[in-house]
């Protein structure tokens, strides 16, 4: 079975501060690392409802047999049709699994030749090689910027629209040759594949992974019970600014005109930061390499 080492794993439980009979919500199963963990430390009426939109991640959750435990297969983005009431914590340790990226027939790596794909969930909306095939050139620039920061989006863009004249791009290696032999020549040696920046722009936008994250957020307050943590770990700055600037919002509380004067109890902050960002250790870094760009936030349900 591919596998998956969970990144920032006590960390995120010390900041889901594990209540015995709590209700969890793991937003992204993957393989389960942290779900078997917070399962682990939970008492017999404690509960832990887990999501993934990946049909594999839903498959690998039916080897996990506790009664406390349920798995939903949706995307995080549709939480509150799936739960009602309130619970105590809330997670998500987002992007893609290791064995999503080392599976070469689901097309994320550029490392291992695979249909040009991409997708989480299969089954809803269209491969990246599809959408390449009928993007203009402008939309594929602008993705490839936007979510990638990629410096020479539009030479890959212009590439590419140029080599679909000649047959559909249909393969990671074609897309990865494709992108190396366009790409400027560094005189320095090489850190990263010419295609790292375009392989996760597209990975981002075909899952619309942003918006989805957007969505889920809008949600978390009204799940939450006062104390109710939540825990959300990201693996770029697109994503951490998102989780940054929500949980800046909810600390400062309602959003009143600026020249109304108000006290600060009349702001009713909705969440409260707790500690710090936080960045795996070197020692993890060096034990599971994926780790390196993660950062975990926490946050905590007020009464408000
Ligand atoms: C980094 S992995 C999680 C790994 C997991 N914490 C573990 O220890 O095994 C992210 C998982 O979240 C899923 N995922 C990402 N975005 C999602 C979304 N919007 N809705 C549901 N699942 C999502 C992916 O399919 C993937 O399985």
């Amino acid at each position: 079975m591919l596998n998956h080492q969970p990144v920032l794993l006590s960390p995120a439980l010390k900041g889901l501060n594990l209540q015995p009979n709590g209700i969890y919500v793991d937003c992204t199963f993957g393989r389960g690392g942290h779900t078997r963990a917070i399962l682990d430390q939970l008492d017999q009426n404690s509960r832990v409802l887990a999501f993934d939109q990946d049909p594999d991640a839903v498959q690998a959750a039916q080897s996990l047999i506790d009664s406390r435990f349920t798995i939903i297969h949706s995307n995080f983005a549709e939480l509150t049709k799936h739960i009602t009431g309130k619970v105590n914590g809330i997670f998500l340790d987002l992007g893609v699994s290791s064995p999503q990226l080392d599976d070469s027939s689901r097309g994320f790596s550029f490392m291992r030749d695979g249909p040009l794909d991409m997708r989480m969930n299969p089954s809803e909306g269209i491969s990246v090689g599809e959408w390449l095939y009928e993007a203009k050139i402008e939309e594929i620039t602008e993705v490839l910027r936007t979510y990638g920061e990629e410096r020479h989006a539009k030479r890959i863009a212009q590439a590419i629209v140029a080599a679909r004249e000649e047959a559909e791009l249909k393969t990671t290696h074609q897309l990865a040759n494709l992108i190396r032999a366009v790409y400027p020549k560094s005189r320095k040696p090489e850190l990263k594949h010419p295609a790292t920046r375009s392989f996760q722009a597209l990975r981002i936008f075909i899952n619309r992974e942003l918006e989805q994250l957007k969505t889920l957020l809008t949600q978390v307050l009204d799940l939450l019970a006062p104390g109710g943590r939540l825990v959300i770990i990201s693996f770029h700055s697109l994503e951490d600014r998102i989780v940054k600037r929500f949980i800046r919002d909810c600390v400062r509380g309602d959003d009143f005109p600026i020249d109304l004067p108000i006290t600060a109890d009349a702001l009713r902050p909705t969440l409260r930061a707790i500690g710090k960002p936080i960045f795996p250790s070197e020692t993890e870094i060096n034990e599971n390499p994926r780790s390196r760009s993660a950062i975990m936030r926490v946050a905590e349900r007020t009464n408000n």
